[in-house]
């Protein structure tokens, strides 16, 4: 086991620090000049640009991964995105059509529920589309089509390296789907631009390793954290906090920054850490009104935003920064989970968890 582990002392230590390489993996040989090449949705495209709408589906840390690739997606597709947790769509037998297409994520291809909900989706006549890393799993093979995300075998049941080649695979299908589309070819030449250069981009923030040490030991016997995002990173606030709780077992929840106002509010004060994702896109200026807000109720502040923002988002004295580098707007959540994961695992560690075996969780969730 040690030597799997190599230089790390835990497979999540390993995975984290694997991101640059498991990314360029899953890239490989369907990146070209002008667009997107995935062999396993060819057949399938016209279909799916005609459909109704996109339902993305799946349970945990995939879930997470699609609603993190669902703002680009509606963007370059102009198709209506929605979402569903494979249990809450089995829960009320929500409505699935033969006009649908239905996007399965999960790493292992085998969580129950995700299984369930395919084989409803299949009954009721929806082109299923299955996104996982594992060849041969029964999504890949009971699904119409679909990509491998190829990130390689993921072993801590905290879910890393899979959770942001998913995000890079649903960036690739957003491409490949929506490349009929002139109006957006620019667009399209500059996010293809982006993930050509982003594993060097995962490389530097991966530096940050020992920053967000110390953060964690800030941290270590806090009872509660909470981590607020919006747009391309209300799914990264969501996952950041999924790691917090699942490895470092800390309540922590994930919270759209728009709901702050409607109710978490009441919970600031001097004690809770809050974390604030407010790297640069067109959320920018309403993300720096929340921290304000939460400056004047004297909130215990820790921000995330892109290099050189320190300044203009941090004025008070108890304000901590996380810069990070800046990429093409919808890939930045790939980049932003990197400095969470690294805190969920440290936290983890300092507290003196398992943190590849937590306490009551599964690689995969084979039952119902
Ligand atoms: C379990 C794991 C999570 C994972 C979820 C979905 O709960 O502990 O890390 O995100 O299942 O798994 P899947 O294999 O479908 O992505």
């Amino acid at each position: 086991e040690q030597i799997k582990k190599g230089n790390y002392d835990h497979f999540m230590q390993k995975e984290i620090h694997e991101q640059p390489n498991s990314l360029t993996t899953t890239m490989r040989g369907r990146l070209k000049d002008n667009g997107v090449v995935l062999g396993g949705l060819k057949d399938h495209m016209k279909t799916i640009r005609h459909s109704r709408r996109i339902i993305f589906i799946g349970c945990g840390t995939s879930y997470h991964a699609a609603l993190a690739s669902r703002p680009f997606l509606e963007e370059l597709c102009g198709i209506p995105v929605t979402m569903e947790l494979a249990s809450d769509l089995l829960d009320r037998e929500g409505p699935i059509y033969r006009e649908d297409t239905a996007v399965f994520v999960s790493q292992s291809g085998e969580t129950a529920d995700t299984l369930l909900a395919l084989e409803y989706a299949l009954k009721n006549g929806a082109l299923c589309v299955g996104i996982t890393n594992t060849v041969g799993s029964t999504l890949a093979r009971k699904t119409h089509c679909g990509i491998h995300i190829n990130a390689g075998c993921e072993i801590g049941v905290a879910s890393t390296k899979a959770y942001t080649s998913q995000i890079v695979v649903m960036a690739m299908m957003a491409l490949a789907i929506g490349s009929d589309r002139l109006s957006t070819q620019a667009r399209r030449e500059s996010i293809i631009a982006g993930l050509s250069d982003l594993p060097n981009k995962v490389r530097e923030v991966l530096k940050r390793d020992g920053e967000m040490k110390d953060l964690a030991e800030s941290l270590i016997d806090t009872q509660s954290l909470l981590v607020f995002g919006r747009g391309y990173n209300y799914a990264t606030a969501l996952e950041g906090a999924l790691k917090v709780k699942e490895v470092a077992l800390m309540h922590s929840e994930g919270m759209l920054a728009g709901e702050m106002k409607h109710g978490p509010l009441a919970l600031v004060d001097e004690t809770l850490p809050i974390i604030v994702i407010a790297t640069r896109d067109t959320c920018f200026s309403k993300q720096q009104s929340v921290i304000q807000q939460l400056h004047a109720r004297k909130g215990r502040l820790i921000v995330m935003c892109s290099e050189g923002d320190a300044p203009s988002v941090c004025t008070g004295d108890s304000c901590r920064v996380i810069e990070v580098p800046q990429v093409a707007d919808c890939l930045q959540p790939v980049i932003n989970i990197i400095p969470l994961q690294l805190l969920a695992y440290h936290l983890t560690v300092l507290r003196g968890y398992d943190v590849d075996q937590p306490r009551n969780l599964a690689k995969s969730v084979t039952t119902q």
